[in-house]
């Protein structure tokens, strides 16, 4: 079932969970797509996990676009979601529909996130204007982490938690169709989630979100720089890789790769004639 912006709003009517993941190449977004995963997100977070940068403040329209790409060739059924990269929406109006287009029209992405709450209405109404369904970001919004002060937890104190009650409000009256909730406390997710009519997708934000999200590379255990709190580890495939990274390095080492299955044959008088041509 091809999943779309409607599959989200319903879902929140109906009170079904909604499944977000990160992809960021072609491999990746086919196997998660085909788990049937309702949506995956080409986060710029693929500035951290895949190009090995700090944070995600270096990540270009030219890498969202390239990877949003390849994610939208591998996908069938997600709703393709591509994040807006630092400087791509906060200079203008003008130059967050231009970005979003490229996303869309250039990436094949079906709709854009950007971070931020009242200050971005403005961008999320002129591109929602331009027939492009837009995902807000409230929270920790990782572009913004100079200004925080680091990855902390927002949203601890009555003043910052009513501005996340504010703003989730504003980027729905915006027109946003859904919000992202980035390491808040779960209560101030519920309340949120239960005063807004959009689905909210959760990340640290506890399970009364109407959908979660996680990076691949952090629920499968790829990705060791860190590890947030709110991570569950499904699987451990970095070790598993690792250990079959090695496994081929001591193959070959001894000559126990390739072996005669994997390789390809030729007749006999070919080769002695070849022995024969070279004497
Ligand atoms: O970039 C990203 O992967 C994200 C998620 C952490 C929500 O924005």
């Amino acid at each position: 079932m091809k999943n779309t912006v409607l599959t989200f709003k319903n879902a929140k009517q109906e009170n079904k969970k909604l499944t977000m993941l990160t992809a960021y190449d072609y491999s990746i977004a086919k196997l998660v797509d085909e788990t049937g995963i309702n949506s995956i997100l080409v986060g710029d977070s693929l500035g951290m996990v895949m190009l090995g940068y700090e944070d995600t403040l270096s990540v270009t329209m030219e890498d969202m676009i390239h990877h949003t790409k390849a994610v939208a060739r591998g996908s069938k059924n997600a709703l393709i979601i591509a994040d807006m990269p630092f400087m791509s929406y906060q200079t203008s109006v003008y130059d967050a529909v231009v970005n979003a287009g490229r996303l869309i029209k250039e990436g094949r992405a079906h709709a854009v996130k950007l971070e931020g709450g009242e200050e971005v209405c403005k961008q999320i109404k002129a591109i929602v204007d331009s027939s492009i369904p837009v995902m807000a970001h409230l929270g920790l919004t990782p572009q913004s982490i100079n200004a925080f002060g680091g990855f902390k937890v927002q949203g601890k104190d009555m003043d910052a938690a009513k501005k996340i009650i504010d703003a989730a409000k504003a980027v729905e009256q915006a027109g946003a169709f859904a919000v992202t909730l980035e390491c808040i406390p779960e209560k101030l997710a519920e309340i949120i989630t239960n005063s807004i009519s959009i689905p909210t997708i959760g990340i640290g934000a506890g399970s009364a979100c109407d959908g979660q999200v996680l990076v691949y590379q952090d629920m499968l255990g790829m990705f060791s720089n860190f590890t947030p709190k709110f991570v569950k580890r499904y699987a451990n495939i970095g070790d598993q890789m690792k250990h079959a990274f090695l496994s081929y390095q001591e193959d070959v080492q001894n000559g126990i790769f390739p072996g005669t299955e994997h390789n390809f044959s030729i007749s006999d008088e070919i080769i002695q004639k070849l022995y024969g041509s070279g004497e």
